[in-house]
């Protein structure tokens, strides 16, 4: 379907904003929105635009016509089982994601990894190949999909070719230990433009380039041929509006009221929200809220920690062994500190709607963000603009993207746990005058810098005209 009739504006993910899931009869299957960041980011984006197409998979490995949702054209792609176990459990989350964190956990690479995440690539490609219009914008996302910008260049130099990483991008010394390295290069230099979170990402790639390939970056590009590819970051946001519209709802008011019932009416709540990710500095925090807890610095009921764990990638031998730490480490505290009715802790292993998170949002009085490396973290920004009181304290890991957005967090080195301990003993004991204008600055903040402040950005670097994408051109 390449030509007059396809689509001007397609975006490439490793996942569909929605995951196919099949019922507990084993028949019925309905379709329920996918985790993490890049859906929350990405599905306003292309529910914005006109003739939008996004290609994913579905969550398993059925073959499914396209299908429309939500004012999206979804075209799903399947997996098998060897794919999924080599392609994404395999070479994208225990080689690439770990590689790419800093190596907070040992990156593992298995030589059989390799030949699936390049068959899987190029049916991306292909599939975006068919599906773009002649001249159209492929937006291609993420670290699973680093073959694909080049594998598509090839099929159709028509096509306006954007590549953005969603996670850290690491310093060469780290990128270097990858095996398949030069590849992953060439398939990045692909692109016309290739977006990072943060200026240090695109300096790192910049530098790879010299490093591995001799070239000769000039202020945020490289010549690749008689080509420019464009190194810029892009720092992604929430849709503010949105969020801000649902988190004042009369629905999440009275739900947040319900809930800080529910939970005994206590002085101070503390929320995390993450993905079960051993990026995420969740033990660390439990460990500080521990010790405060047993120096008697903090007390239950007075005070009591909520934190929802969304599970995630579980087959992973990283994922499961965090999960068991996690779940002694909560059993430890409610153990030592809890009393009849009332934990020190509630761990909630679970996905929610958005109102539901929202609700929880509004009645955290302190939220507690620790990532040891996150290319963003969008629960951070969501929590701030989730609060039209105007209070809330927010506790910020300075190894997210979002710490240089949300300057006027706590923000704290998660490693140093003393520092952790006195961040979060700060947020509780803040003057109320405080947190309302660190609240104030950062909300103000992210109403200039939403997610369609990124996409134009991005778009515009592209050099999508004004009128290509009816989303670039403000609609
Ligand atoms: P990551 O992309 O690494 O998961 P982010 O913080 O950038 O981290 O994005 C996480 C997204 O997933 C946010 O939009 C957040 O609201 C959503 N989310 C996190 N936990 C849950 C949960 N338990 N249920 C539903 N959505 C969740
Ligand atoms: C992060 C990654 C995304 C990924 C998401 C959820 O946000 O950047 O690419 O989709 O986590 O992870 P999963 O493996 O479940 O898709």
């Amino acid at each position: 379907m390449s030509g007059s009739e396809g689509s001007a504006f397609v975006v490439v993910a490793n996942r569909l904003p929605v995951d196919r899931i099949v019922a507990e009869d084993g028949r019925t299957t309905e379709w329920r929105r996918s985790p993490g960041g890049l859906v929350t980011a990405l599905q306003p984006v292309l529910q914005a635009a006109e003739k939008g197409t996004w290609i994913g998979w579905s969550g398993d490995s059925s073959h499914i016509d396209p299908f429309t949702l939500d004012d999206m054209r979804l075209h799903p792609i399947p997996l098998d089982d060897e794919e999924l176990r080599n392609y994404y459990e395999g070479f994208s989350n225990a080689s690439l994601w770990p590689l790419y964190h800093d190596a907070v956990e040992q990156p593992i690479f298995r030589r059989r990894w390799w030949t699936s995440y390049e068959r899987v690539n190029a049916r991306f490609a292909e599939r975006a190949a068919s599906v773009a219009a002649r001249g159209a914008v492929v937006w291609v996302q993420d670290y699973q999909l680093q073959l694909v910008p080049a594998m598509l260049r090839r099929l159709r130099p028509d096509v306006r070719i954007g590549f953005f990483l969603h996670i850290p991008f690491p310093p060469v010394e780290l990128f270097m230990q990858l095996p398949r390295r030069l590849e992953i290069l060439h398939g990045l230099l692909g692109a016309d433009v290739i977006g990072f979170q943060q200026p240090l990402g695109a300096q790192n790639f910049l530098r790879l380039t010299r490093h591995l390939l001799d070239m000769k970056p000039k202020g945020h590009s490289v010549m690749v041929d008689d080509r420019e590819v464009k190194v810029e970051s892009f720092p992604i946001s929430i849709d503010t509006a949105s969020v801000e519209e649902l988190a004042a709802s009369e629905k999440v008011t009275r739900r947040a009221k319900e809930i800080r019932a529910e939970l005994g009416d206590p002085r101070n709540i503390i929320l995390g929200v993450d993905r079960l990710d051993y990026t995420k500095g969740i033990e660390h925090r439990l460990k500080a809220y521990r010790e405060l807890l047993s120096e008697g610095r903090l007390a239950v009921p007075e005070t009591v920690m909520v934190q929802v764990a969304t599970p995630s990638r579980e087959r992973v031998e990283h994922y499961r062994t965090l999960r068991s730490s996690v779940e002694r480490e909560v059993g430890r505290i409610n153990g030592d500190f809890g009393q009849v009715g009332l934990p020190a802790i509630h761990y909630l292993h679970q996905s929610y709607d958005r109102a539901e998170l929202a609700a929880l949002y509004r009645v955290a009085d302190v939220m507690v963000v620790t990532p040891l490396r996150d290319g963003m973290n969008l629960v951070a920004k969501e929590y701030v603009s989730s609060r039209p009181d105007g209070d809330g304290a927010l506790v910020l890991s300075e190894f997210t993207g979002a710490a240089s957005d949300l300057k006027q967090a706590y923000q704290v080195n998660p490693h140093d746990l003393d520092e952790v301990k006195a961040g979060l003993l700060r947020a509780i004991q803040a003057p109320e005058s405080d947190r309302r204008k660190r609240m104030r600055a950062m909300r103000r903040h992210l109403r200039g810098h939403d997610v369609k402040h990124w996409a134009r950005g991005f778009l515009t670097a592209l050099g999508v005209p004004e009128t290509a994408t009816a989303y670039n051109s403000g609609k």
